[in-house]
């Protein structure tokens, strides 16, 4: 069998974890690829909702094996606390839960980098998690990071201490001092719990389902405009978010990829610094972050919006091999009379163009937008494709003419529930 794949498509929040939470029960493992505790991904379900961060959000189905691969990197500390909510909730993760014995670990240390550095840049920070993602990716590069399957190891206390005093000469270089408290004790206690789950070679794990017909969904983190070498760079993570971020952050070959679902928001958002060329900074992207609640899971930092833009819908698609498109939060736009859609850029040249410039950063680019009729209609009310209104079919069938990928599942409010599945047509 196959490994499918769900990837946001712009900077991040798309809905990842409502969608993939909604796909899971036709998978047997759901596994998440890259990333760690800067990813909040938001379920709501029989009237609760819940917020992952490294947890994959195939979770809820007993059933499922849910992994964390090897391209992630984990924060044992913020790993238990979701563990003792998910608890708390009466779901007992212990037993469906995998952990790849090669993903990276976040140590009290790599959130004090994250923070220094971040201060060290000034006007120009790139608005991080302070998670500590940037610095345990770098020490994963660097050759001198820890990974999960090092806390079975006799020194790793000593392993440990080594890095940490890597960490306090990079500290003091800032010309602040490492000072971690009783987060070293917390961070032993949680790795003492982590010794207690199912720490296993999830590459084999993976790869030996496939070849006994399982099905495997992986789960991305962030978006494809947050990716390290596509993205708003440096206004970026760390890792690889797209489609080939699941390759090397599980283990498994290209030819076993399968259908890639593209993410996106009917609208656009980002939380952070950097470009966004649709940004609205007026009333109108008030009332969108209103209307959306786009208020940060991980930080909950309100989030810029702006509108739907698809020249960096269309570079996203074309690096990930999108197959199927599902498009998210359409009911958040309901009260508009329209509905704007950036379908190219006049660069300061006077060039149009719908392709990404080498830097969105330093090319000044207004967005040139169509407008479309707005539906007037509370989707959230509506449980069938043939009952949507025609002026969102049409604005469906608009971004679908531009993308080249059909749309196969609208969502239309946060529940499980309020989601449409639409026939794959060829476009
Ligand atoms: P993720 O990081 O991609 O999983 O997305 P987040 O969970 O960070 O952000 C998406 C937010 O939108 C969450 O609060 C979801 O509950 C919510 N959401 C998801 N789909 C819909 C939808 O179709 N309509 C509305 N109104 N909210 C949605
Ligand atoms: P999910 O999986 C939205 C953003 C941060 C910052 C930049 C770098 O929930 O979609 P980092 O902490 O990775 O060094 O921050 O990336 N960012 C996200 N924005 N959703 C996320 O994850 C994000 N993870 C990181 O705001 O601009
Ligand atoms: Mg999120």
């Amino acid at each position: 069998m196959a490994v499918d794949i769900l990837i946001g498509l712009q900077w991040g929040d798309e809905g990842k974890g409502k969608i993939v939470d909604v796909l899971a029960p036709t998978y047997d493992i759901v596994a998440r690829f890259q990333g760690g505790p800067n990813a909040g991904h938001t379920l709501e379900f029989e009237g609760t909702k819940h917020v992952l961060h490294q947890i994959p959000s195939g979770i809820f189905h007993p059933h499922i094996q849910n992994i964390i691969g090897n391209g992630v990197v984990l924060d044992p500390i913020v790993f238990r606390i979701e563990m003792q909510k998910l608890q708390d909730r009466g779901v007992d993760a212990s037993q469906n839960l995998f952990i790849s014995k090669k993903t990276s670990l976040i140590l009290p240390s790599h959130k004090m980098l994250d923070r220094v550095s971040e201060e060290a840049l000034g006007t120009g920070k790139i608005g991080s998690t302070l998670k500590g993602i940037g610095p345990t990716y770098q020490d994963k590069i660097g050759r001198v990071g820890l990974r999960v399957g090092d806390i079975l190891a006799d020194d790793f206390q000593d392993r440990y201490n080594k890095l940490v005093d890597r960490h306090r000469k990079t500290v003091e270089f800032y010309g602040q001092s490492l000072d971690l408290g009783e987060q070293e004790q917390i961070f032993f206690e949680a790795v003492e719990y982590l010794r207690t789950l199912k720490l296993v070679d999830s590459e084999y794990m993976i790869n030996d389902a496939l070849k006994n017909g399982k099905r495997v969904l992986a789960e991305g983190a962030q978006g494809s405009l947050l990716d390290v070498d596509f993205g708003t760079y440096p206004f970026v993570t760390s890792s690889t978010t797209l489609v080939a971020g699941a390759c090397t952050g599980l283990g498994v070959a290209p030819r076993h990829i399968g259908e890639v679902y593209g993410i996106f928001k009917a609208y656009c958002t980002r939380v952070g610094s950097g470009p966004f060329p649709t940004e609205l900074l007026d009333e109108v992207g008030d009332q969108i972050r209103k209307s959306g609640n786009e208020f940060g899971s991980t930080t909950g930092r309100p989030r810029r919006c702006g509108w739907v833009d698809l020249p960096t819908l269309k570079y996203s698609i074309m690096l990930n091999g999108v197959t199927q498109l599902n498009m998210m939060k359409a009911d958040v736009l309901t009260e508009f009379d329209t509905i704007k859609v950036c379908t190219h850029y006049k660069l300061a040249s006077g060039e149009i163009t719908d392709r990404l410039p080498h830097s969105l950063d330093t090319e000044t680019m207004e967005p040139i937008y169509e407008e479309l009729l707005g539906w007037k209609v509370d989707l959230n009310q509506i449980d069938t494709v043939e009952a949507l209104p025609e002026a969102f079919n049409n604005y469906m069938t608009f971004l679908e003419q531009h993308l080249e990928v059909p749309i196969t599942i609208a969502s239309v409010g946060p529940d499980r529930k309020s989601t449409l599945r639409r026939e794959k047509v060829s476009i």
